[in-house]
């Protein structure tokens, strides 16, 4: 196998022998190990369910290692099956096929399954503790093989990992359609994920995991930066003092390892605590933390002294948050901005790690006790929320970033409900800020990747964008004034913050405007052959990829956030617009169940039709969503959208009359 080349290796797909066992290593972070869920008739099926991808004179060996999978992790991953080959995204062109656009994407999900990008590469997890791109190594082989077989006739069908076949279609047709844990609605709680993922019918696809438009933490930093900075004008405005401010959080893992980073970027002292020192490791080395600290009283010391010397410094506390907050209490050390990005979707199966005991401790009892351990998750959160009260009585600003803390701490009996027993105490940063300041007017976390893997290739494709949005700043509103001054900044440090992990990519946001003109900016630079062809997407976490209530679409007040059109909406209006893959998932960011998003790909190769495309479908991709913020009455997307009917006549969306307060006041309703 190693003698293959990498054509070679794929062209493999299913091996005609069994490859032989391959060893867990040790240096690698793994997924910790499921819970026992399934009766024995439901294990029957999961090995059943395993074995049909193989020949019936493999069956019986494949069995025994199988259930031996299924009993030492919970799941059965087939790690014989896993490649020999080194995994990371190589040069578009390095890949075997007849599809320039099947090839993107196999350069795509390499990169997702990348141990210098993936949480737990080997169990085929890109991020968020169970975020998937496979369920097993077989699915993941079968499915590069099927990419590299294809042509621009059909279309791949992916059914939460599986890949189900190649079906006709057409050129302008998605290349592949991807769902990722669609369940009846009733079947969507968290047991329901472990049982029917250990089943190997579905899986949790996260937002980019399982839609293969992952970029490591970059994805997630620029939002990231954009709250901190946002969070702390919000207090200058409030307090009127300038001075340089601590931000405390939780969590250095796939997403949550932007916090420092970005903490750095919006110029303030970020204490991030993690308790795994893998991930500490991992950030440290890639140059997104500053320090690390292991000691309460040194890291209250180097605070003082930060803060003394009016430093910007990442600091990483290898330890529990909730230690951090109770000394910061105890030691009366301000906390200015405050927030947390433990896995919180995912509280019962490694997410968020509870005070008092080991990291490994808590791995042995969430698969041995899984009862005791949702007692003491809960007991913790009380604990974390209390803490948190206590600083947010001396001033702290604390909002909830996205990952279920409040929701997971009220089901706990945390005090962190408001006087009116239906909203939270503290606001989600969705509420406060990307929501109004950047969802409602179209601004979104918009990506490329370059295809060549050239790093030059990145650093031509910042300087076009940046010229596009100084073109464009000199036009825009007062009303976007500032988003654009701050996405011009950023594109301009993106170089210097060498953000890359991974793939050559960038995350910029922009609205539907700025998205369409950059990618039409590059799609004429590739045509000139000035770069190399561009793989455009964006994050799920978007103005119209993603229903979720207490995130994405926590700033709806009109009811519908509970419903989940938009993203339904967004997916099937992208994919027959020239999406070059479209994806769709139950349950990424907060968790299973509490969330559909859905999102594209879209290979820009210089040609017409991309061009074509680009305009038809970044223009949906964005409107969609503003025109249902307008819907529900916010007002700074009623402006924007407003001003995309201006621009594009064949845009026609019903607008909202509003109504009188005391009208209705007088009623008896
Ligand atoms: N706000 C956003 O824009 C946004 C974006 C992406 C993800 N999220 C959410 O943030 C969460 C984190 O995402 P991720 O991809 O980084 O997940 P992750 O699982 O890769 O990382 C979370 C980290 O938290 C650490 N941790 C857990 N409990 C801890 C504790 N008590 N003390 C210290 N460290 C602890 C874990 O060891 C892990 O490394 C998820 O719920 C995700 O959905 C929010």
């Amino acid at each position: 196998m190693n003698s293959l080349s990498l054509s070679q290796a794929i062209m493999v797909g299913v091996p005609n022998n069994i490859p032989p066992k391959k060893e867990i290593d040790p240096l690698i972070n793994h997924a910790p190990k499921r819970k026992d869920i399934l009766s024995k008739d439901e294990k029957i099926i999961a090995l059943k369910n395993a074995l049909r991808y193989f020949p019936a004179t493999q069956h019986k060996e494949l069995a025994v290692d199988f259930l031996a999978e299924l009993k030492q992790f919970g799941r059965i991953y087939m790690h014989r099956f896993r490649p020999d080959y080194e995994m990371f995204a190589r040069a578009i062109n390095e890949y075997p096929g007849k599809s320039l656009q099947a090839k993107a994407i196999m350069l795509m999900i390499q990169n997702n399954l990348d141990p210098a990008v993936a949480q737990h590469p080997h169990e085929l997890i890109t991020y968020g503790g169970n975020g998937s791109v496979f369920q097993n190594w077989i699915q993941y082989r079968l499915t590069m093989k099927y990419l590299a077989e294809m042509t621009d006739e059909q279309t791949l069908v992916m059914y939460s990992g599986h890949p189900m076949g190649l079906f006709p279609s057409h050129k302008n047709a998605p290349r592949v359609v991807v769902s990722n844990g669609m369940m009846i609605p009733n079947y969507s709680k968290p047991d329901d994920w472990e049982k029917f993922n250990a089943m190997g019918v579905t899986q949790f696809g996260q937002m980019t995991a399982g839609s293969y438009m992952y970029i490591g933490p970059q994805g997630i930093v620029h939002g990231t930066t954009i709250t901190v900075l946002n969070a702390i004008r919000r207090i200058e405005k409030k307090s009127g003092e300038n001075g340089r401010k601590l931000f405390l959080t939780a969590g250095l893992g796939g997403m949550s390892g932007a916090q420092p980073k970005a903490g750095n970027i919006a110029g303030v002292i970020t204490v991030c605590a993690e308790i795994n020192s893998k991930a500490v490791e991992t950030r440290h080395q890639q140059g997104w933390v500053d320090e690390i600290i292991q000691d309460l009283d040194a890291l209250c010391a180097r605070i003082l002294k930060a803060k003394a010397e009016n430093e910007v410094v990442s600091i990483a506390f290898l330890g529990n948050i909730v230690d951090v907050w109770e000394k910061f209490d105890k030691e009366n050390i301000f906390v200015d901005l405050g927030s947390d990005q433990t896995s919180l979707h995912n509280p019962w199966a490694g997410g968020y790690y509870p005070v008092g005991i080991t990291l490994e401790e808590a791995n042995e009892m969430m698969a041995v006790d899984p009862e005791k351990f949702k007692k003491i998750v809960q007991e913790s959160l009380r604990t974390h929320s209390n803490s948190i009260n206590k600083h947010a009585k001396k001033g702290t600003y604390f909002f909830d970033y996205g990952n279920a803390f409040l929701l997971e701490a009220s089901r706990a009996g945390a005090a962190v409900m408001a006087e009116n027993n239906i909203d939270f105490k503290y606001p989600s940063y969705v509420q406060d800020i990307l929501g109004p300041l950047c969802f409602d007017f179209g601004f979104g976390p918009f990506r490329w990747v370059c295809a060549s893997g050239n790093p030059d290739d990145l650093k031509k494709t910042d300087e076009i964008a940046c010229l596009v949005l100084e073109e464009m700043i000199k036009n825009s509103p007062s009303e976007i004034q500032e988003q654009m001054a701050d996405n011009i900044k950023w594109i301009k440090g993106a170089q210097e913050n060498k953000l890359v992990v991974g793939s050559q990519a960038r995350i910029l946001y922009a609205d539907a405007e700025g998205r369409m003109l950059i990618a039409d900016a590059f799609n004429k630079a590739i045509a000139k052959g000035e770069i190399g062809e561009i793989i455009l997407g964006r994050d799920h976490h978007d103005v119209s990829g993603t229903d979720s209530p207490y995130r994405e679409t926590s700033n709806i007040y009109d009811g519908s956030k509970f419903t989940a059109d938009m993203a339904i909406q967004n997916v099937i209006g992208d994919s027959f617009r020239g999406a070059t893959w479209v994806s769709i998932h139950n349950g990424g960011g907060v968790g299973w169940g509490e969330v559909i998003n859905g999102g594209f790909g879209m290979l820009l190769d210089g040609s017409p039709e991309a061009e074509r495309n680009l305009k038809m479908m970044l223009h949906w991709d964005v409107n969609n969503g503003v025109a249902r913020r307008n819907w529900a009455r916010n007002e700074n997307a009623v402006f924007a959208i407003k001003r995309a009917m201006e621009a594009e006549p064949l845009l026609k969306v019903t607008l909202a009359n509003e109504v009188d307060e005391a009208l209705l006041s007088g009623l008896n309703v």
